[in-house]
């Protein structure tokens, strides 16, 4: 585990973008993870003019997102497929059919989980994950108690989620309760996760995932266990890390 304290969430989100370049230029075709959430749009940014500039190109890229909500409706703005497109799709070179979300409006959301496993088989697998943190310590939306060996699934969010996304909604009974996400196992599954996270609302989180015991009360402490993975935090979110 590669731990990396930035001064800030604007450096977080310039040396993340930085190894995210690296891979694309590396490998043109990577297979990309990719998260929603405030944490990463810095990173979004420095990635979209990076291809403005001509430095990478997302022609041959293709992605996937770890989750989305159940039954909002994809164009709202607060969808996930929504927020991609207004962050990251719509602003540089990437062709729709090589982006993939996961349907919270899919009649069958079990069914749903299972294809999109398989896409993400077929791609070949995913070359880099990006994940930002819940304050309770979940990834995408893996809450705590969520079985290591899972795979995409429909799921609950929990109460402390629900609150956390209120402030992106007019109120909290207005947050959907449910969501699809990818699971640990496709999480672990990725050949390299990139963590971000920024602020004191997230230094426990980091605590956890970092030093404490691997369980899945806090799920991103799996991440110890995987063989390539960077975290890029702030200083405000480090703040409880034992130097
Ligand atoms: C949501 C997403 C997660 C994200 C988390 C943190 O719950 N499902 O993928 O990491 O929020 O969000 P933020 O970056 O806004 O703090």
């Amino acid at each position: 585990m590669k731990i990396i304290i930035v001064k800030d969430s604007k450096a977080m989100g310039s040396e993340a973008a930085r190894l995210i370049a690296r891979r694309m230029l590396q490998n043109p075709s990577l297979v990309l993870g990719l998260a929603t959430g405030s944490t990463p749009i810095g990173t979004y940014q420095h990635l979209i003019r990076y291809c403005e500039e001509g430095l990478i190109s997302f022609k041959k890229v293709k992605s996937f997102n770890l989750d989305e909500y159940v039954e909002l409706d994809a164009k709202s703005p607060l969808s996930y497929v929504s927020f991609m497109q207004e962050q990251l799709f719509s602003k540089v070179d990437m062709d729709e059919k090589n982006w993939n979300i996961p349907d919270g409006n899919a009649q069958d959301l079990e069914k749903e989980a299972l294809d999109y496993e398989e896409k993400i088989k077929k791609a070949g697998g995913i070359d880099l994950q990006l994940l930002g943190i819940g304050g309770n310590g979940h990834i995408g939306f893996n809450e705590p108690g969520t079985d290591f060996a899972s795979v995409t699934h429909s799921t609950d969010l929990t109460e402390e989620t629900i609150e956390d996304n209120a402030r992106f909604f007019n109120s909290k009974e207005e947050v959907p309760t449910k969501a699809i996400s990818m699971g640990m196992r496709s999480i672990m599954n990725a050949k390299e996760v990139l963590l971000l996270a920024s602020g004191s609302s997230k230094a426990k989180a980091i605590k956890g995932a970092v030093q404490g015991p691997i369980t899945t009360d806090v799920p991103a402490s799996i991440l110890q266990l995987h063989p390539n993975v960077t975290f890029i935090v702030d200083e405000e979110a480090a703040r409880e890390l034992r130097r």
